[in-house]
């Protein structure tokens, strides 16, 4: 029998409106996968410098975020080698569909929402997060959540290639001081969710706030 699905969470509470927004965000991407690479072809570098902050070693076992088409994958796989561990998790079935075809075997693909995800306490060593947060509404949930299944000592990266001013700018949007990407309301924002900020860089080429989970 197919498995019986979860009963709709109750109208006007945070769950409803936590389902709600993950709906709206899997409606906005279902129709930008087909076409998503292509319309970033010169990020690569800039994915890789991301990548090489979080010190992976042979071995590790690493999370990426809101993996969207996977372009992350094949660049962490390179960083932990065939004995590692790259887990893809995205709330959206048509990206990952996308990652699955053009990056088969590379990593273990999960439809799974980031502050929800089933994964053991501790059983990461890194996470890996491009192009993520500025699509969370509860960004407190899914630190929280990604500080579980870190391991103390371990690696976050928040990444974006391409700068807070310049993305906004893309969108006609102007930024303000609540957004929570600037490090002074992120550093808080992390400290209160298991991480502590080591370094916080947001130029027009991109956006990296490196993180480390402490001591629960
Ligand atoms: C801007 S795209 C970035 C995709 C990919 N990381 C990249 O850089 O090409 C954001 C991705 O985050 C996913 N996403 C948004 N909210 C999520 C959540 N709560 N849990 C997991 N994935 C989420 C979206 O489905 C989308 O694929």
């Amino acid at each position: 029998m197919p498995p019986t699905p979860a009963p709709a969470p109750p109208p006007g509470t945070p769950d409803a409106e936590h389902a709600a927004e993950l709906a709206r965000t899997r409606a906005f991407f279902a129709t930008r996968a087909a076409d998503w690479d292509a319309k970033f072809p010169d990020d690569g570098p800039r994915f890789a410098a991301a990548i090489a902050t979080l010190g992976l070693r042979p071995g590790d076992r690493v999370l990426d975020a809101g993996c969207g088409t996977g372009r992350a994958l094949p660049l962490l796989r390179a960083a932990v080698g065939p004995e590692g561990r790259v887990i893809g998790a995205d709330v959206t079935p048509e990206m990952l569909r996308v990652a699955d075809a053009r990056h088969h075997g590379t990593a273990a693909l999960l439809t799974a929402d980031c502050a929800r995800l089933p994964l053991a306490d501790a059983s990461l060593d890194a996470v890996f997060a491009a192009g993520l947060i500025s699509h969370l509404g509860d960004l407190d949930g899914a630190l929280r959540e990604l500080a579980r299944v870190t391991r103390p000592g371990g690696a976050l990266a928040l990444f974006q290639p391409i700068g807070r001013a310049a993305l906004a700018a893309r969108h006609g949007r102007e930024l303000t001081p609540e957004d929570r990407r600037a490090e002074p309301n992120l550093r808080p924002l992390l400290t209160a969710t298991g991480w502590r900020l080591e370094s916080c860089t947001d130029t027009d080429e991109l956006y990296l706030a490196r993180a480390t989970r402490v001591n629960p």
